[in-house]
């Protein structure tokens, strides 16, 4: 079967510029030739990490997302920046899924996959400081990071009432981003 994408974003909340974000990277996949698939984390909530938690028993919804995840062969995340850094849900979320720790499946159910991050902030710098961190991260787990992530700044404004984005060179970007996932999809995962 061909290489799918999972697509999600970093925040939960209704009205989100990065689910916005993501739901068009998404589509732009499948207008590329990729297979996509749009997640919304606000449907699998997990407890923040506690180990003691762990303990007991997978959380439900980390079972699901696990299964979700060793479904698809990328991933791309449209992730807020909130004091410079990712999200908090972002990176409780990863958390989970990289457990156990070196053991099945903890990490080789990031082992080698692909991964892209962008970043979409209602401010002028579109929340680029929360980049190189979270692409860091991204990597600590294993995943084969693109390069070039994209941000988009002065996000309240950029999307068209039909969800496109309304500057055509910030469009370009984003397809760029998304072509490179599924170019080297095809590359790796033939
Ligand atoms: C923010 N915001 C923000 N924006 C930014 O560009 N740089 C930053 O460092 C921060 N820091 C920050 C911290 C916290 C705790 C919050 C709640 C917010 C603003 C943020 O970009 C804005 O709320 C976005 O709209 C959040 O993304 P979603 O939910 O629209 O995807």
């Amino acid at each position: 079967t061909a290489p799918k994408i999972l697509v999600f974003a970093g925040s939960a909340r209704e009205g989100s510029l990065n689910k916005q974000l993501a739901k068009l990277a998404a589509k732009r996949i499948e207008a590329l030739g990729g297979q996509a698939t749009f997640i919304d984390l606000k449907a699998y909530p997990c407890p923040l990490f506690d180990e003691d938690i762990e303990a007991q028993g997978m959380p439900e919804n980390v079972l699901k997302l696990r299964e979700i995840l060793a479904d698809h062969q990328a991933l791309l995340i449209a992730s807020p920046e909130y004091n410079g850094f990712i999200t908090p849900l972002l990176k409780n979320t990863l958390d989970w899924l990289s457990r156990p720790y070196g053991d099945t499946p903890g990490l080789k159910l990031f082992a080698g996959k692909w991964a892209a991050l962008v970043a979409a902030s209602p401010g002028g710098l579109g929340g680029i400081r929360a980049l190189p961190l979270g692409q860091q991260l991204l990597a600590n787990l294993s995943l084969t990071v693109l390069p070039q992530p994209l941000s988009l700044p002065k996000a309240s404004s950029a999307f068209s009432e039909g969800g496109e984005l309304i500057n055509e060179a910030v469009g370009q970007r984003l397809d760029t981003l998304c072509q490179r996932l599924v170019d080297v999809l095809a590359v790796t995962h033939r």
